[in-house]
């Protein structure tokens, strides 16, 4: 691995990897195994948008992971498994167990009728079975579509139904805190509406009952006895899809965001080693949920690509209490430690007196992922978890950027609190106003596109290639439009000011207004509504919601309790609004859109300056909306 180890080498290698970004990508790609090399590095075109990495390449991204490392790493930790409750055995995995696991489950696959290019669906915890199971797909060339383990039946059916998937692997319970989830229940309940799925592969974690249905479920535990541990790598083309990720968007249902084989095995392991500067044999935990792209990219595929050791955690931040995370790094002697601003500011709520019991002297490296890290929840985070030695990586990307776009390098480029600093090598950013002119020079602000493509970028949204260019590619010709806001300061540094589209980030979950509307919408006394985000101190954002109830004698406390169901029910409890205010009218235009602007300025508890309301169709509403604002 030529990694990264000055900030003078940062800049020769990022200035070679704009001049010559096929000569670049293309001697980080022959650091691994591929079974046929490409014959050309790139073509891609972003009016279609039409994107290859390393054409005709032929590879297989689990003998990168796992294989090539048995030589010298059969023994090594791959996963240290902390379980939810402290009390239980943890479980270690070296990379020979992991190895023959994941032939083993591949096997299973095969045997249930897994083929090439099927999708399988995985809804679980995070146990190993759940990192075991991602890589059996990708052994086999199946394509995984995890579904986050906190999503409802409603949700994880329309997933399910979206990719088609035939096999669902799930769990019979899980553990999250003090919690004690039937996640089975959820899946039976989302596959009444999907007659397609064939099989239900069940692990058993919470040894609760389950009702197994004749033919379709069977257990884990007996179908690996029926397996040995031969399965040889199916060959895949670079291009091949390595996997679907449903994420929300400004309109509609969530997408299927698509990721190929070998630009991402690439780009991820490139920005694992050089964001984190990884050194062998150091102890890495990321604490994201395999359910999101950061669980993907950087607790599966790039630490393993890196022949890392990492934690696999169960559990929550705050169980059995608010220092569980500094115990679990003391336990393991982390090095490294990933997390989201939104668990960092809980944290730092909960009080320093959780903190004080451990020693934190492992830690080398912080990071943090997800959504805009405020400047008093970094130096927090750099003072009393990192004790003023530990360099902080706020690392910004996104489920379609597949891997870490603007980051600093660890300890080689100079951090500021609050900002992402500076794009990595092969990341070509471009702030551009409303109307799509690029904003040159320092000290600016504007939309951030990108404007050439790395080996990561998304390929497509699954069944709908039409919606992938909309709504990434159509706003500005030619570039990839992020939908967040950014600003660059004087030193040219990058700072993330949030999504200036109509996607919340709560808690860093990517929630989409439209889709926790049409979840309100479904109560019978609401005939319309409108979301929004608005500051919140722990989550980041919290969720608005204005509600139009047509049942005046509605009391709204039960009105409030029956949303909320609502919501859990269609999306999930991720997704609940924060505040609920009943109107007899929302602000609308005269073609009758609503001004959202308007809505978010009250939700921010501006009462005063809400700009240009002469474009209302009745302005009273305003008026009315301000005097009832939460
Ligand atoms: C936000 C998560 C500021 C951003 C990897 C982006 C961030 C969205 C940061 C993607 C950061 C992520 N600073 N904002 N360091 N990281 N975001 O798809 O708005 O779940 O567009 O990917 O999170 O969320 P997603």
């Amino acid at each position: 691995m030529n990694r990264i180890t000055s900030f003078e080498e940062y800049k020769t290698e990022y200035k070679r990897s704009v001049e010559s970004p096929e000569l670049f990508w293309e001697e980080q790609a022959e650091q691994f195994v591929w079974k046929k090399k490409w014959d050309k590095v790139l073509n891609w075109d972003f009016t279609e948008p039409k994107i290859e990495w390393f054409v005709n390449g032929k590879l297989n991204i689990t003998e990168n992971c796992l294989d090539r490392h048995l030589p010298e790493r059969a023994n090594q930790i791959a996963y240290y498994w902390e379980p939810n409750n402290p009390q239980e055995k943890a479980v270690e995995l070296t990379y020979k167990q992991l190895h023959e696991q994941v032939c083993k489950f591949a096997n299973v696959l095969k045997n249930n009728g897994a083929k090439k290019g099927d999708r399988i669906c995985i809804y679980m915890p995070m146990v190993p079975e759940l990192a075991i199971a991602l890589l059996a797909c990708a052994r086999i060339g199946a394509v995984h579509s995890v579904v986050f383990g906190g999503f409802s039946a409603s949700a994880l059916s329309g997933r399910i139904q979206d990719c088609d998937s035939k096999i669902v692997v799930t769990t019979d319970g899980a553990y999250r805190g003090a919690k004690d989830i039937p996640i089975k229940d959820v899946v039976d309940e989302a596959l009444e509406i999907c007659p397609a799925v064939e099989k239900v592969i069940v692990v058993q974690r919470t040894d609760t009952f389950i009702k197994m249905q004749e033919g379709r479920d069977v257990l884990w535990k007996d179908e690996m006895e029926k397996v040995n541990a031969d399965c040889p790598a199916e060959s895949m083309d670079a291009e091949d899809l390595l996997f679907i990720l449903y994420t929300s968007g400004s309109t509609g249902k969530p997408k299927g965001v698509v990721h190929t084989c070998g630009g991402y095995m690439v780009y991820t392991h490139y920005t694992f080693e050089n964001v984190f500067q990884y050194k062998d044999k150091e102890v890495y935990w990321c604490t994201a949920d395999i359910g999101w792209i950061t669980g993907h990219s950087y607790i599966v595929y790039a630490p393993l690509l890196a022949g890392a050791t990492s934690v696999l955690f169960e559990g929550v931040p705050t169980y059995p209490d608010a220092g569980r995370f500094w115990q679990v790094i003391d336990k393991y002697k982390v090095n490294i430690f990933y997390t989201a601003p939104t668990a960092i500011r809980a944290l730092e709520a909960a009080g320093e007196h959780f903190i004080k019991p451990y020693k934190l002297n492992s830690l080398r490296i912080l990071g943090s992922v997800g959504e805009p890290i405020n400047e008093e929840a970094w130096n927090w985070y750099n003072e009393n978890i990192g004790k003023g030695k530990c360099p902080i990586v706020d690392t910004w990307w996104q489920t379609e950027t597949g891997g870490m776009m603007i980051s600093p390098l660890a300890g080689l480029t100079k951090t500021k609190p609050s900002f992402a600093t500076l794009p990595l090598p092969g990341v070509q950013p471009m702030l551009v106003d409303d109307k799509g002119n690029e904003i040159i020079g320092n000290g600016v602000e504007g939309n951030l596109c990108i404007k050439f493509p790395w080996p990561a970028i998304l390929r497509t949204t699954y069944g709908d290639h039409e919606r992938c260019y909309q709504n990434y590619f159509a706003t500005y010709p030619n570039l990839y439009f992020t939908g967040d806001g950014c600003k660059r300061d004087e030193d040219g540094y990058y700072r993330i000011t949030g999504r200036v589209d109509d996607v919340i980030n709560v808690s860093g979950h990517r929630i989409g207004t439209a889709e926790v509307e049409s979840a309100i919408n479904m109560h019978i006394d609401i005939v319309e509504s409108a979301v929004v985000g608005y500051p919140h101190d722990i989550k980041g954002q919290g969720i608005y919601a204005y509600v139009i109830c047509t049942n005046h004698s509605k009391d709204h406390n039960s009105l409030r309790k029956e949303i909320l169901a609502e919501v859990t029910k269609m999306i999930g409890a991720i997704a609940k609004p924060d505040k609920i205010q009943v109107v007899s009218g929302l602000p609308k235009t005269r073609s009758g859109k609503i001004m959202r602007r308007i809505l978010r300025k009250v939700a921010e508890g501006e009462t005063c300056n809400l700009g240009d309301t002469s474009t209302l169709l009745d302005p009273s509403v305003v008026d009315e909306i301000k005097a009832g604002a939460l």
